[in-house]
């Protein structure tokens, strides 16, 4: 085989954001907006990587030199996961990647994340190593880390492993949920955040108050577990009460903001079972859980705020093989 082209679904944090990071489970879902990467053998032991959607064309570089600064803004993930791979599983020759995703990386919906398990996909199937679903998530994981020195990895299982699932910090437990619908309603604020500031401001929380935040982490993870058998039995009363609860824990980390608890208040009077946000905070999305009868007035309402809607499909499919 000498190219191959392979899709990762991005992903939407339904509980348990920020406590995953802190040893704790949370529940995440693999959603319909994908990214699509075709990997290409050539005979020059360099890596060329075009991403046109975020200006890159034709970024080259030899294999020798990868994870050596200068590293193109925007390349990075494909480039340590390129480099992972290839330390891990040596090859000869050189790497042609192009990427493309349906989505907007402004969404903060784990394009980075999706590109790495893409690219570790992709290198498995074109050099024929086979490799599991953990250990493509290993890699791809180490690739964050290596990027962004920090997360849980929750992303990276979305992308890796697709469906729903409960995930706990690094991948100590991965396990698929029985999940058949979600009501999901997403609203965009508009606003971009940055993750890593965010988790450096909740860190200088918990060194100050240690006991308070450690604990609130604490009964997060209760929430996840209660919600855990609520989402697998439709319970769609509890899973709401259960999100307003995470949400006042997000609130009490101070990882809210007037925009999100706006379009959050907007959602709820609305009559949502249910809407926190998804994710770091501060911007990128809120969610919300509403019936089919319920789902216009509450998607109107969440726009009444100035937030976007973004019409988006739940429990999707995992990393795969395109034609
Ligand atoms: O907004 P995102 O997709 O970067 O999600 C961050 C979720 C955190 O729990 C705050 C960090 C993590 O890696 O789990």
């Amino acid at each position: 085989m000498s190219s191959i082209k392979v899709s990762a679904p991005a992903k939407l944090m339904l509980f348990g954001e920020h406590s995953v990071v802190h040893n704790h489970p949370c529940i995440v879902t693999a959603v319909d907006q994908r990214l699509y990467l075709e990997a290409e053998k050539i005979i020059e032991p360099t890596f060329v990587l075009d991403a046109p959607q975020i200006g890159i064309k034709n970024y080259t570089k030899p294999i020798v030199k990868l994870r050596k600064n200068p590293i193109k803004p925007g390349a990075a993930f494909v480039e340590f996961a390129v480099s992972n791979f290839l330390r891990s599983h040596k090859q000869l020759g050189g790497i042609r990647i192009k990427t493309k995703s349906n989505f907007s990386s402004k969404f903060g919906f784990g394009s980075s994340s999706a590109a790495a398990v893409a690219t570790i996909a992709a290198l498995s199937k074109l050099y024929n190593v086979a490799l599991t679903k953990k250990q493509i998530f290993d890699l791809a994981y180490m690739t964050v880390l290596d990027v962004q020195r920090a997360g849980s990895g929750f992303d990276v299982a979305a992308a890796v492993y697709g469906g729903t699932i409960y995930f706990t910090t690094g991948g100590k437990q991965i396990i698929p949920l029985k999940i058949t619908s979600l009501p999901l309603i997403v609203g965009y604020t508009g606003i971009k955040a940055s993750t890593t500031q965010i988790l450096h401001q909740t860190e200088e929380k918990e060194k100050k108050y240690p006991k308070l935040i450690t604990t609130i982490y604490k009964n997060i993870e209760e929430i996840v577990d209660e919600a855990k058998t609520a989402l697998e039995k439709k319970n769609w009363k509890n899973v709401g009460d259960l999100m307003n609860i995470n949400q006042g824990y997000l609130e009490a980390l101070g990882v809210s903001s007037p925009k999100l608890s706006a379009m959050i208040y907007a959602a709820r009077e609305a009559g949502a079972y249910g809407a926190k946000l998804s994710g770091a905070g501060v911007g990128d999305c809120m969610i919300a859980l509403g019936n089919h009868n319920s789902k216009f007035i509450i998607q109107n309402s969440i726009k009444g705020t100035g937030g976007q809607i973004i019409n988006v499909k739940v429990n999707e499919p995992g990393v795969r093989v395109e034609k």
